[in-house]
């Protein structure tokens, strides 16, 4: 049984009635989270600066009878992400659930050899575009009574990764402003937390899985012997999004197979 059919076999309805927006949900974790939101009931947008990928997914989640629509968007934009929240509300009537997901960086650059464009649109996808996110989602959120929002952060935020500087930097944002906004927006019932994946078999990983040294060398780092798969992290996803987490508010949870305790 794959971790997706686990999920499967497990799915609540946890959802039902409920909207949520999945920010680069056009490939990898977002993709199968928002598989995942509409497999329990809720109506998703697939939001994504990849169009055609964002429509592939929409049309998995229709073809599995869920209900979804595309939102071409760049997180890094304020004007896009305020569209995206109107486009939400405007179609599903309302805003529960804000996964913060998307993410951009250039690969294998220690800050030395990081360019100051590279570094700034890092920030503005990978942290810039988390703000943007909350800034816009938090109203719309409570117009509907309340919400969470989930962020992707990293392993990366919490231990040393060599040769990511700007990535890094981002990441540990994102774990910085969760508690934030968890703390400025509690008291008007919206909860923010995040979850830290370590590696995960994503179109983001192929290429250094692909090489049969480089792919036993990360694996053999994590305790459970394997490479995470979306699913796993779509799991602590829903679970931070739903009221089985009602009491958890500004944490980071990670996700990684055991290689931050090794
Ligand atoms: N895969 C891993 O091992 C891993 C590990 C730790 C953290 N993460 C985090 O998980 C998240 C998802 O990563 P993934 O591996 O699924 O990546 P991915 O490359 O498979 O998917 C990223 C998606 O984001 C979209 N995107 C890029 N720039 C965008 C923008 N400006 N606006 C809107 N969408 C944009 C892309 O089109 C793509 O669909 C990221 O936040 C990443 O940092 C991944």
């Amino acid at each position: 049984m794959t971790a997706s059919d686990v999920a499967a076999a497990h799915s609540r309805n946890r959802f039902a009635g409920k909207v949520a927006v999945v920010t680069g949900s056009g490939s990898g974790i977002g993709r199968e989270t928002a598989l995942a939101f509409a497999r329990e009931g809720a109506a998703v947008v697939v939001a994504d600066i990849d169009t055609p990928r964002a429509s592939r997914t929409v049309t998995e989640i229709e073809d599995r009878g869920g209900r979804a629509t595309v939102c071409t968007v760049d997180v890094g934009d304020e004007d896009a992400i305020r569209d995206m929240v109107d486009l939400t509300v405007r179609t599903f009537g309302r805003l529960d659930v804000l996964h913060n997901n998307a993410y951009w960086a250039p690969l294998n650059r220690p800050v030395t050899e990081t360019s100051i464009q590279e570094w700034d649109r890092t920030i503005a996808v990978t942290l810039t575009g988390v703000f943007l996110g909350c800034k816009h989602a938090i109203p719309a959120m409570i117009a509907s009574g309340g919400g969470a929002i989930v962020n992707t952060a990293s392993v990366a935020a919490l231990a040393a990764s060599p040769r990511f500087g700007a990535y890094v930097a981002a990441k540990g944002g994102v774990v910085a402003l969760t508690r934030s906004v968890a703390f400025d927006y509690g008291s008007v019932g919206i909860r923010c937390n995040a979850v830290a994946p370590g590696l995960i078999e994503t179109p983001a990983t192929e290429a250094v899985l692909a090489d049969p040294e480089r792919r036993a060398w990360l694996t053999g780092k994590l305790i459970v012997g394997r490479a995470g798969q979306p699913t796993d992290i779509a799991n602590a996803v829903l679970y931070l999004a739903s009221e089985e987490s009602a009491f958890m508010t500004g944490q980071t949870i990670v996700v990684d197979g055991g290689r931050l305790i090794s």
